[in-house]
């Protein structure tokens, strides 16, 4: 179970909201892809390092940045709306570390927080992450990065205490590859005093969007990108700086794949192609077309597919977050597909849903099994995190007959206007409110 996302329409209220597709339509066309999602939920908490004003373009209007904006309004930060994409932060007068527990609760990212408000007051009363449910998601890297720059670190109450003295570099060699350690070190050890050495660093590309939000904020990080991140403290962040994110690498890669899945021609573009080589090669491995430019790829279909086998695993392998779409895609493919989630412990749960639609697919543990080709057709499902919710769009947007997916609200999480964005490419998908669980 996912902790409950407050609707999308009016603060505090829950709105229950499904997508209903009528599927077989080619999607054909040009597409805008927005900022990067997981670089705007740490580049947010970033921001509270800075004391002055700092503008941030390029931000998805989505609803894990809506709660994370409401977070820091709550703890003093003075926002003002620019534009949908846009606004500026000013954290000179934060008057509170303990950011309040129900809002903080409902969203993984908020463990950045912590790094923010160690690195500038050097205390934090942080609750515990929430966000979607794949297994176990600890955080004892997290921990163990802020002890290592002098903190003491205790779990209690739902909540994590940081608290030091002062904040000293130090050398830290993560034991797993972590995106949220990574990021959540570097921006505590932004102010230390010292050097602070991040060895085993995950390599993401928001990670280093991250870096250089701060390093254009005036810190000193280098490395970033590499497995091996070098912060040299300095004494404060200072504002005056617009900074733009980056595009979303997993938003890009779902189009991508729900392009190949309809047989369709959609041209992605305002993106970094980099960021999408695992995909693409993998794309092109299964006879799906690829185009590449300087900022676009475009995706066309080139008649049936070949299955293949995926492997998740940190950046540069092939994202987790594209695993229950590219699952969906071969389905649709020739031959027996095998994918191996080397990530997280069980993210396998939309399978049932699929399945429900006409798949046919045997999860053992964190291996994946997949019997293709699959006609899917149509039938009420479930999302039960964002991305296998975007995975049952997918499908949905393949399927023969109507698809109702429900729980909209996990898909509202990470995807800015992915209905619109669908139609604009020839989609039948409405968005339709409820009043009762159905
Ligand atoms: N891990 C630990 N200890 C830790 C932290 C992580 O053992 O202290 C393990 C996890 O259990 C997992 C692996 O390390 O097996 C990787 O976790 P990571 O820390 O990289 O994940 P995260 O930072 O919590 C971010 C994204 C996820 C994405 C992962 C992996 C954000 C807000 N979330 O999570 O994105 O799946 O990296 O790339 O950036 C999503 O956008 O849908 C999403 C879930």
């Amino acid at each position: 179970m996912c902790y409950n996302q407050p609707g999308i329409k009016r603060k505090g209220d829950l709105v229950l909201e499904k997508f209903v597709i009528n599927g077989g339509k080619k999607l054909h066309g040009t597409l805008q892809i927005s900022g990067a999602k997981n670089a705007a939920v740490a580049i947010i908490p970033a921001a509270l390092l800075v004391e002055g004003v700092v503008t941030i373009e390029n931000v998805p209007d989505v609803s894990d940045v809506r709660i994370l904006i409401d977070i820091i309004s709550e703890m003093g930060a003075k926002i003002t709306r620019l534009g949908r994409n846009s606004f500026t932060i000013d954290s000179t007068e934060i008057k509170s570390c303990e950011p309040p527990y129900k809002m903080v609760s409902k969203l993984r990212a908020s463990y950045y927080l912590l790094g923010a408000l160690l690195g500038r007051f050097k205390h934090a009363v942080v609750a515990l992450p929430g966000g979607c449910d794949f297994g176990n998601r600890p955080i004892d890297q997290h921990e163990k990065g802020f002890r290592s720059l002098g903190a003491d670190v205790k779990i209690k109450k739902g909540a994590v205490y940081v608290k030091a003295n002062e904040i000293k570099g130090a050398h830290i060699y993560f034991d797993n590859v972590s995106v949220g350690s990574t990021i959540n070190i570097m921006i505590a050890a932004t102010r230390a005093k010292g050097t602070t050495v991040i060895e085993n660093a995950a390599k993401e590309p928001h990670i280093v969007d991250v870096a250089n939000f701060l390093n254009a904020m005036g810190a000193n990080i280098k490395g970033a990108g590499t497995d091996v991140i070098r912060i040299r403290g300095v004494d404060s962040l200072k504002g005056g700086h617009t900074y733009s994110l980056i595009p979303d690498q997993i938003e890009t890669g779902t189009y991508m794949i729900a392009a190949a899945a309809t047989g369709g021609d959609v041209t992605i573009t305002g993106i970094i192609p980099k960021h999408m080589e695992s995909l693409t090669a993998k794309l092109i491995e299964m006879n799906v077309g690829i185009e590449e430019g300087g900022d676009y790829i475009r995706v066309f279909g080139k008649g049936k597919m070949r299955g293949a086998t995926v492997k998740t695993q940190p950046y540069p392998g092939f994202p987790t977050d594209l695993q229950p779409q590219i699952a969906t895609l071969l389905c649709l493919a020739d031959g027996v597909s095998t994918v191996y989630e080397k990530v997280w412990d069980t993210r396998f749960q939309y399978i049932v849903e699929l399945n429900r639609m006409g798949a046919k697919i045997k999860a053992d543990g964190n291996t994946a099994i997949i019997d293709g080709p699959s006609t899917l057709s149509g039938a009420p499902v479930r999302s039960n995190d964002l991305r296998a919710g975007a995975a049952l769009v997918i499908a949905g947007l393949v399927a023969e007959g109507v698809t109702q997916i429900y729980n909209v609200r996990f898909i509202d999480r990470g995807y800015e206007d992915i209905e619109a964005k669908l139609r604009d490419l020839g989609a039948d998908i409405q968005r339709v409110s409820y009043d009762t669980e159905e």
